[in-house]
């Protein structure tokens, strides 16, 4: 009998010594940020909002992003949009799915199987609504439908409530279309279907604007900034996403105004991220490889709508070709700071989706007051006092 009980005491401590060191390895986010390593929520269970967005309202952060799920049927909507709120970004409670897909009804919008991504979500002063827009796109027609869908909630944590989807700008011109207006439109553009990264032709003559002018304008990554006046803005992949195009919305911030202006023409950018600094806007975005990090972009503008002035990949080092193995979704200004913004990106695993990391890094600004990003294997909220 003593020996069986020596016997359980030795196995009991033996559990008690293997799983605190197993914790220790798994408790990867101790008020550090360490870039795709595995972050956990309250639970204990790896956070899961991908493409995401940031939210700060009343003191809280709130991080939205699209719930993933393990295996290639991962990257479409089987779920819905997660959020997680902090006060401090290192230590993150589970808010649960803010918008659901719906189940029991195959056409709908937001069905279960759609694509969903990049969640944004922007508190409305004067509606007191909180207005969350993304990417969708409609069940079996992979990434031809480019679309923006709207949602709106009460409270930061939802439930947000489907709203409607669509192009943005029908019926519309860009501001900054020019003389190009007058130009004929080249035969191909009218029957040209999403090809990836190169189209075989140049947009100048608004070909593809011309083309959607009566539907609307595409609309694929996509993010929202709202300007120190409130007024806010839908910055999104357009024309086959060989253009960004920028919108003015409306008061309520659920539709588009019809003033937008097409900025960098041909650049093939994606994951658009806006931020404001000193009065002066900045673009951080990626190239358009898909699942695949590849250099990323920035510039800079005195007017949101321009013109702005491409600068150069704001990524420094080994690892600057691929952004450090990531793709932006967003540049968080850091509440309480001056001056303190936060890259956020996401290392896509696109065979088992869930699987994929974050990598966040602060922004610097070098001499000419332009930002940059370099690489931190680990970091804290310090590193802005430095
Ligand atoms: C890159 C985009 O940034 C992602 O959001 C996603 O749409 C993938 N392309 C799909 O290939």
């Amino acid at each position: 009998m003593n020996r069986i009980f020596q016997f359980l005491s030795i196995a009991f401590l033996f559990v008690l010594v293997f799983n605190s060191c197993n914790k220790k390895e798994e408790k990867v986010q101790e008020s550090k940020i360490i870039s795709g390593a595995i972050w956990k929520d309250n639970n204990g269970v790896p956070i899961n909002a991908h493409g995401g967005g940031m939210l700060y309202h009343d003191g809280v952060y709130y991080w939205y992003g699209e719930h993933k799920v393990e295996g290639l049927v991962g990257n479409t909507a089987q779920v819905g949009f997660h959020c997680y709120s902090s006060t401090n970004l290192y230590d993150w409670n589970d808010e649960g799915i803010v918008l659901r897909v719906v189940e029991d009804d195959p056409d709908h919008d937001i069905a279960k199987g759609v694509i969903m991504e990049r969640p944004k979500v922007i508190y409305n002063q004067k509606t007191k609504k909180f207005v969350m827009w993304f990417h969708l796109e409609p069940k079996g027609v992979m990434y031809d439908g480019a679309k923006t869908a709207i949602a709106i909630a009460d409270s930061p944590t939802g439930n947000f409530k489907y709203v409607r989807s669509m192009r943005p700008n029908a019926g519309h011109m860009p501001l900054n279309a020019g003389d190009l207006i007058e130009k004929p439109i080249h035969p191909v553009a009218l029957s040209y279907r999403f090809g990836g990264s190169a189209i075989p032709f140049s947009t100048d003559s608004l070909n593809l604007v011309k083309r959607d002018f009566k539907n609307g304008q595409m609309s694929r990554d996509q993010t929202l900034f709202v300007d120190d006046d409130g007024t806010a803005y839908h910055i999104h992949a357009s024309e086959e996403n060989a253009t960004l195009h920028i919108s003015k919305l409306t008061d309520d911030y659920t539709d588009t105004t019809g003033e937008y202006v097409r900025v960098f023409p041909d650049r093939f950018m994606e994951a658009p991220a806006i931020f404001k600094k000193d009065g002066k806007y900045y673009l951080i975005a990626s190239g358009c490889t898909g699942w695949a990090p590849n250099a990323s972009r920035s510039a800079v503008a005195e007017n949101i709508f321009g013109p702005w002035q491409e600068l150069s990949n704001p990524f420094k080092g080994e690892l600057a070709y691929i952004s450090y193995d990531s793709q932006g979704n967003y540049v968080l200004p850091i509440a309480g700071k001056k001056d303190a913004f936060m890259y956020m990106g996401d290392r896509w695993n696109p065979t088992n989706p869930i699987d994929g990391r974050y990598v966040w890094l602060p922004i610097k600004f070098d001499i000419d007051g332009y930002p940059y990003v370099d690489y931190l294997p680990e970091w804290d909220f310090s590193e802005y006092e430095k």
